[in-house]
């Protein structure tokens, strides 16, 4: 009886431990209490227990996250006629996350995309990097932090709930120099955004390449592929790259292209097509170099899904994004309610800099150096047409 009470305190939690609480400031009263932030167990792993914290706003929007490997396991939005559904891929039991899976929903670093052969030198020393990919180091290697486990800490602010994770990635793990500490807030409103704000600072000089990895269907997770999903990107050159899909360090015009995404194009209308670029991605998985006017948060991406009426829209501060149309996706992952995930029923949209950037010297800079800090924001805003 008295492990049944404390589950369900612990399941009923509101923010138990949230620090800081509008509450401890004494400004509760101004706090909008349509935003929470609850608590549930969700398993085990070797390094302690892993918990889902679900944001949940006024709209009844939900967002879920784990401690273990930073990952987004949930998003419950409105479809047009108010149907609440989860628009995300990924798995019901913690154990699908710890082995090999294509990054469900994952907080990825030190590095999000490859880094050719798993090497680069900075300042005159040669770094190696287990490479996961091919000849390549892929989304910071085998124990990315997708793989970490987090400090977590639940947030709730006047008008946004939130979780923050953070942790110290030591000096040398998976290859790279420098001990970096890393923060990561995952905040919702009730305009229905999700922002993801990263921030990592370093005592040696290192590259840092921060994203989330999560594969979204907005007619819901499991419903079919995302070829009819009306994309559009702000981009006006993309990144073309080799058959590991290294880029060329070219940047080239998506006129005339199945790149150009600058009007909203279904997804499938140009993905069979008889393209070099296409053939080497399985479809597209390819970084679009963002046009940006100065520095900031920019829209650059917009979704439509037609049958439930869903929209996307995504924000960044980042100059690319990655655009992955689950070309790698086979059935053979079986995700939350049963459901197999099989080809091409999840995108991704992963805001970054440019892939194998260490190896590029024309390409923005992804060397953090001690004494700076990386900042880096994204915001995912949901709605419906
Ligand atoms: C990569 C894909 C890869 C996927 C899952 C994407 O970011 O570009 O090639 O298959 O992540 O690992």
């Amino acid at each position: 009886m008295k492990y049944l009470i404390l589950l369900l305190a612990v399941g009923l939690c509101t923010a138990c431990n949230s620090e800081p609480r509008a509450a401890d400031s004494g400004t509760e009263q101004a706090r909008d209490t349509t935003l929470r932030v609850s608590t549930q167990p969700f398993g085990q792993t070797k390094e302690g227990p892993v918990t889902k914290y679900t944001l949940e706003n006024a709209n009844g929007m939900q967002v879920s996250v784990i401690n273990q490997g930073g990952i987004i396991t949930n998003i419950v939005v409105p479809d047009k006629n108010g149907a609440m559904e989860d628009v995300v891929l990924g798995f019901d039991s913690v154990t699908s996350y710890l082995g090999d899976y294509p990054y469900f929903g994952a907080f990825i670093g030190r590095y999000g995309n490859r880094i050719a052969k798993g090497t680069f030198e900075l300042d005159d020393e040669q770094y190696t990097l287990p490479t996961n990919n091919g000849p390549n180091s892929l989304h910071g290697g085998l124990k990315g932090f997708d793989k970490k486990y987090w400090t977590a800490t639940p947030l709730e602010e006047a008008d946004r709930v939130g979780i923050r994770l953070t942790g110290t990635s030591p000096d040398g793990e998976e290859g790279y120099p420098g001990t970096l500490t890393v923060t990561v807030h995952y905040w919702l409103d009730n305009d229905d955004a999700l922002t993801l704000e990263y921030a990592a600072e370093t005592d040696e000089a290192t590259p840092v390449n921060l994203t989330n990895h999560t594969y979204f269907n907005l007619g819901g997770a499991g419903s079919g592929d995302i070829l009819g999903h009306e994309l559009m990107i702000a981009a006006d050159r993309f990144t073309p790259v080799d058959e590991t899909l290294i880029p060329t360090g070219k940047l080239q015009s998506v006129e005339g292209t199945p790149f150009d995404f600058r009007q909203p194009t279904p997804i499938g209308e140009r993905i069979e097509a008889d393209d070099e670029q296409i053939r080497f991605g399985g479809g597209y998985d390819h970084n679009f170099v963002l046009n940006r006017s100065g520095e900031g948060l920019q829209q650059i991406a917009t979704v439509y899904e037609p049958e439930s009426g869903r929209t996307l829209e995504v924000e960044t501060t980042e100059p690319g994004v990655q655009f992955y149309s689950g070309n790698f996706l086979d059935g053979s992952n079986i995700g939350k309610g049963g459901q197999p995930y099989e080809l091409r029923t999840g995108f991704c949209l992963e805001t970054q800099h440019f892939p194998d950037s260490p190896n590029q010297p024309d390409f923005p800079s992804t060397i953090l150096q001690p004494g700076e800090t990386y900042t880096s924001t994204t915001v995912y805003r949901f709605g419906v047409r």
